[in-house]
């Protein structure tokens, strides 16, 4: 088996995914048309492999049964079997945990998740319902490799970011860099992939280490900070949500500027993001800076 690094995009949407249940702003409304040119999409969830047979998934949404069923390479080889070895955790937010709960059927695999990100699976025992004797939570630490699934290496490292909503306190530090919100470094077959669905600033660190990277998932959750606001969708901004913006100077596409990425991919888009709608100039500005915008079901292989 030729190994290779292959990513598949299973949900490329922010948490409430694209249209949200509750929401008629103009990206949602579209998407309830077909043929309106904005496509509906799963929540933020993010399929990789080295040969193409084994896979792990990193973040399983609410979505994962439906995101599951729509790829083969996903589907059980035998009566009771799947071709998921494990799934990695980035932080502790419901659209990153709660796909876990789907996955509750006496089946084997392993959790990889960082010690902070346990404690939310800790205090909340409804994920006792993943029965242990199948499922096995292995925590890691920042810095240090381990073997994601095989041919397939994994590190991670803290990001600026906060605690997760349902966990928050009076005070919230929204940059807090610590292993509640981690990024993910990929190597396969001598490849190199980083996937960042959440980060609240870019700092100089996390610059060093994108440097150069030949393939880059990262948090595309607001085109513009004040965007809930002026969808009238929220009262949020991107930063106090604990995402940075698209644009503007202190944004992602500002930030990766100079850093030689080669592809740079969005996912974890909100639903208010006018970059979901093709005609959007927002759109027009991010494809003319290189940036691709990530969509259920986009493959990516290097
Ligand atoms: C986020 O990414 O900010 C969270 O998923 C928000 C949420 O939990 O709804
Ligand atoms: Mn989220
Ligand atoms: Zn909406």
């Amino acid at each position: 088996m030729t190994q290779s690094l292959r990513a598949l995009v299973l949900g490329a949407a922010a948490g409430g995914g694209l249209p949200q249940w509750n929401c008629s702003c103009k990206n949602c409304n579209l998407a309830r048309q077909p043929g309106s040119g904005v496509e509906p999409q799963t929540q933020s969830s993010l399929a990789v492999s080295a040969d193409g047979e084994q896979w792990a998934i990193l973040n399983t949404s609410p979505d994962i049964r439906q995101q599951m069923t729509a790829h083969e390479a996903l589907h059980p080889k035998s009566v009771r079997h799947t071709p998921v070895l494990s799934v990695l955790l980035t932080n502790g937010d419901i659209d990153h945990i709660a796909g876990l709960l789907i996955l509750r059927e006496k089946q084997a695999f392993t959790v990889f998740l960082t010690a902070s990100i346990m404690e939310v699976i800790e205090q909340n025992p409804i994920f006792n319902a993943l029965d242990r004797n199948f499922v096995t939570f292995r925590q890691v630490g920042l810095e240090q490799p381990f073997e994601l699934a095989p041919g397939l290496e994994a590190e991670l490292f803290a990001v600026p970011g906060k605690v997760p909503l349902f966990m928050e306190g009076e005070t919230v530090d929204t940059k807090l860099e610590s292993d509640q919100t981690v990024g993910v470094r990929l190597t396969a077959a001598e490849k190199i992939a980083f996937y960042i669905p959440g980060c609240a600033a870019m700092t100089p660190l996390l610059k060093e280490r994108l440097r150069g990277a030949e393939l880059v998932f990262f948090d595309g959750t607001v085109f513009e900070n004040e965007e809930m606001l002026s969808t009238k969708t929220g009262r949020k901004t991107g930063a106090r949500m604990g995402h940075m913006a698209m644009g503007g100077d202190d944004g992602s596409i500002a930030a990766f500027k100079s850093l030689g990425v080669r592809r740079r991919i969005f996912v974890h888009i909100n639903n208010t993001n006018p970059v979901w709608n093709p005609a959007s100039m927002e759109r027009v500005t991010v494809k003319a800076a290189g940036w691709e915008i990530g969509h259920d079901g986009m493959e990516v292989t290097l």
